[in-house]
């Protein structure tokens, strides 16, 4: 048996995987194209990090991920079934297994910390009792049992970013997609939200999709990382390697950039 035979039958089957997938937006000379043949695998329990400049297609990516955008060619894979064509009932199930974590909280203004929580549980008709004791659960998990009852203009950033992953874990889903998640927070908060996010990752085995245009934020909690530039991979790797030894422009230049600021 060739060895890469042997290798490929013991290696884990991806969480996620993405497969020559395209997104364009408008038409004529408006046409806008966001992805032009993402192809990308996630395995189960690693922080993968997707890193790139603004207008690389970052959030278009993730919205391709939980379908919130449909793309024109290509497959989306979840455990190996394509989920891409997907609507309804099997949709929604899709959904409730992707958490969202997003760089302005997304909070509803008109409920507390708990409320906010306690939402997505709401949705799906899951009973009071019980919603109440997880979010209790959920969150003292963040940290943030004490401001159950504060509204989210009574939170700091950090604060309302714990609403906002205690949501995200609610439905127990199977991965985490975080757009920016620390782009809108001061340096030490950043810290403090990727440590929490790491711990997620250590405590829970969750997997991790964290998009960002900060190298610090790749390199202090991912494992791999996926460099996007103008819709397309530039190069993907474990995080040390790719940075120590960037082959592709874009990564290169991401390295360069990261060296002229510190
Ligand atoms: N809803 C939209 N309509 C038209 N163009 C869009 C839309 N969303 C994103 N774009 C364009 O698609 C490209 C990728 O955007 P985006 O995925 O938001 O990048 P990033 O998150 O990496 O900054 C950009 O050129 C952006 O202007
Ligand atoms: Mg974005």
């Amino acid at each position: 048996m060739p060895a890469h035979a042997a290798s490929a039958a013991a290696a884990p089957q991806p969480i996620l995987s993405l497969r020559d997938v395209e997104k364009t937006y408008g038409r004529g000379n408006k046409q806008v194209d966001a992805l032009r043949g993402v192809t990308l695998d996630v395995y189960p329990g690693e922080i993968f990090g997707i890193i790139g400049p603004s207008g690389a297609g970052k959030s278009t990516l993730i919205r391709c991920i939980n379908l919130l955008e449909r793309p024109e060619k290509g497959q989306i894979f979840i455990d190996g079934v394509d989920v891409t064509g997907f609507r309804g009932r099997r949709l929604r199930e899709v959904r409730r297994n992707i958490g969202m974590v997003f760089q302005h909280f997304n909070l509803l203004s008109n409920r507390t910390a708990a409320g906010n929580v306690a939402f997505p549980m709401e949705i799906v008709g899951i009973p009071k009792g019980e919603r109440a004791r997880r979010v209790a659960q959920l969150l003292a998990f963040v940290g943030l049992e004490e401001k159950a009852d504060r509204y989210p203009s009574e939170l700091s950033g950090g604060e309302k970013q714990r609403v906002g992953i205690a949501r995200a874990l609610a439905m127990e889903p199977r991965i985490l997609l975080c757009d920016e998640a620390t782009s809108a927070l001061d340096p030490d908060t950043t810290v403090a939200i990727l440590n929490l996010l790491k711990s997620i990752n250590q405590r829970l085995g969750l997997t991790i999709v964290m998009v960002t245009h900060q190298m610090h934020v790749v390199r202090s909690i991912c494992h791999r990382v996926a460099v996007i530039d103008q819709g397309r991979i530039a190069e993907v790797g474990p995080v040390m390697e790719l940075f120590s030894n960037p082959r592709a422009t874009a990564t290169r230049r991401l390295v360069g950039e990261a060296a002229g600021i510190a």
